[in-house]
Formats: C-alpha cells, structure tokens, sequence
C-alpha cells in the first residue's frame, strides 16, 4: 500500500480527491493508492458528521480495488481499527473502530465508503484521521503513548499494518479485536431504529463485526450499524 501516493497541502477531503484518482480513464490509482493532505477543507466523518483537521494530524485516504464480497464488508473496518491501534502502539477500540487514549478521549477515526455494484463492492475508499501531536478539544493524540512519532513514521506503519489487517482471516480480525477493545464488558447505551435509546451489556461481536448487547432481562440484541455510546 501506499506505492502510488499523492499529497496535498488543502483539499476538500482526500475520500473525494482519492475517488476522482480512481475513476480517472487516462490515470486510475490503482489498487493500495493513498492521498494525503496536510488539511482538509470539508474532511467527513461517520454517519454525516464533519471532521476536522486538527494541526499535526495525519488524514489519508488508501483505495482498495474490487471487487469485494459483500460478505466481507463488514469486518473491514475493524481490520482497519485493529491495525491502526497496532500501529498507533496504544490506546483501545470503541466499536466499530474510534481508538481511544486511557482517558477514553477519542485519538482517531476511521471511515469506510464502498461503491455497491449489485452483490460486490466495485471499490472502497477507506478513510483515516489522526490527531498526532495535537487534538481538538477534548480529543486526544497519539504522543500521549509515542512521544515523537512523525506522522510521516506513522504513516509508513500503519499502511504496512492495513496491508497485513485487511487481508488477514477473519477469525484472526475478530480476535485481535477483541484483544484491544474497550467497549466489551463495558455498559452502552444505544439507540435502535425506530426507538428510543437502550442500555445493555457490550458481550462479544458476531462472525458480521456486529455488537452483541446484552438488555435487562436476558434479551440479546445485535447492534449492526450506528454508533453506541460507552455509559458508566
Ligand atoms: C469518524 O470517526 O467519524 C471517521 C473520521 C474519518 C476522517 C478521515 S480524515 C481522512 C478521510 N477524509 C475524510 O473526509 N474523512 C476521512
């Protein structure tokens, strides 16, 4: 990953610039392609929200080419959380894949657009944002567990991570996983569709990345999308 690469100073959001590459006719990134920018004018985060360039933050975005299985969709963006706490050498997971300092500050994000074409993902652009040196208020940054690290160093690191991550077994996904998150075991509060919000018990992940939550009652809910919210 990362042979072909492009960086910026400012653009709008690397997913975007990274997706022209790709459908370029005349000059398509290929596979493992990665743009990188210094800042990003309307960087995006999950579910609709903005995400904003903090000073010394890596933001990148690396293509995979399909087609992808939808089937293995699903794991992918906690291959990419497994591999970004590898190498950010600290921290743990929120589900599906926010890294946290042990302040549960969140350090880094990760967001995931693939392009569905029927039962395959034609492509998929895989985003990350980290606060390196600096964080937003209220966020936290990779120096608090590796004083020093560039983001150049980082970089490198985390793409030879991804590259192991994305392509590992999923079993060995789910397990690494497990290892570093911070959700499970942990009481969480989320809001079902059409419902109003629930507190349960994070027990495990399914074969799908989906949270398993366990309710009052004994009833196990399956949490597949959307966000969960760590309580107490
Ligand atoms: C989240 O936690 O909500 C995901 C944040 C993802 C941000 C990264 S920064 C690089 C890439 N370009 C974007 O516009 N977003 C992602």
């Amino acid at each position: 990953f990362g042979q072909a690469l492009r960086y910026y100073g400012e653009i709008d959001s690397t997913q975007d610039t990274l997706r022209t590459w790709a459908n370029d006719v005349h000059d398509s990134a290929p596979h493992g392609a990665v743009v990188v920018a210094e800042r990003q004018r309307a960087g995006r985060g999950r579910r609709g929200r903005s995400w904003l360039t903090a000073e010394g933050s890596l933001v990148f975005s690396l293509l995979l080419r399909g087609p992808l299985p939808l089937a293995a969709l699903p794991t992918l963006p906690l291959a990419a959380g497994v591999a970004l706490r590898r190498a950010a050498g600290g921290g743990g997971l929120k589900w599906p894949n926010d890294l946290l300092d042990n302040q549960g500050r969140k350090v880094a994000g990760i967001l995931l657009e693939a392009e569905l074409r029927g039962e395959e993902a034609r492509q998929a652009v895989l985003g990350i944002g980290i606060n390196v040196s600096e964080a937003p208020e209220g966020a936290g940054n990779v120096h608090s567990f590796r004083p020093g690290v560039t983001r150049a160093e980082l970089l490198g690191e985390l793409l030879a991570a991804l590259e192991y991550w994305l392509n590992a077994p999923a079993d060995e996904v789910l397990d690494a996983w497990r290892a570093v998150s911070v959700t499970l075991g942990r009481p969480v509060q989320f809001t079902p569709a059409g419902g109003g919000p629930r507190t349960g018990t994070a027990v495990d992940i399914d074969a799908q990345g989906s949270l398993l939550v366990a309710l009052p009652g004994g009833v196990r809910q399956v949490v597949s999308a959307g966000d969960v919210e760590l309580v107490g």
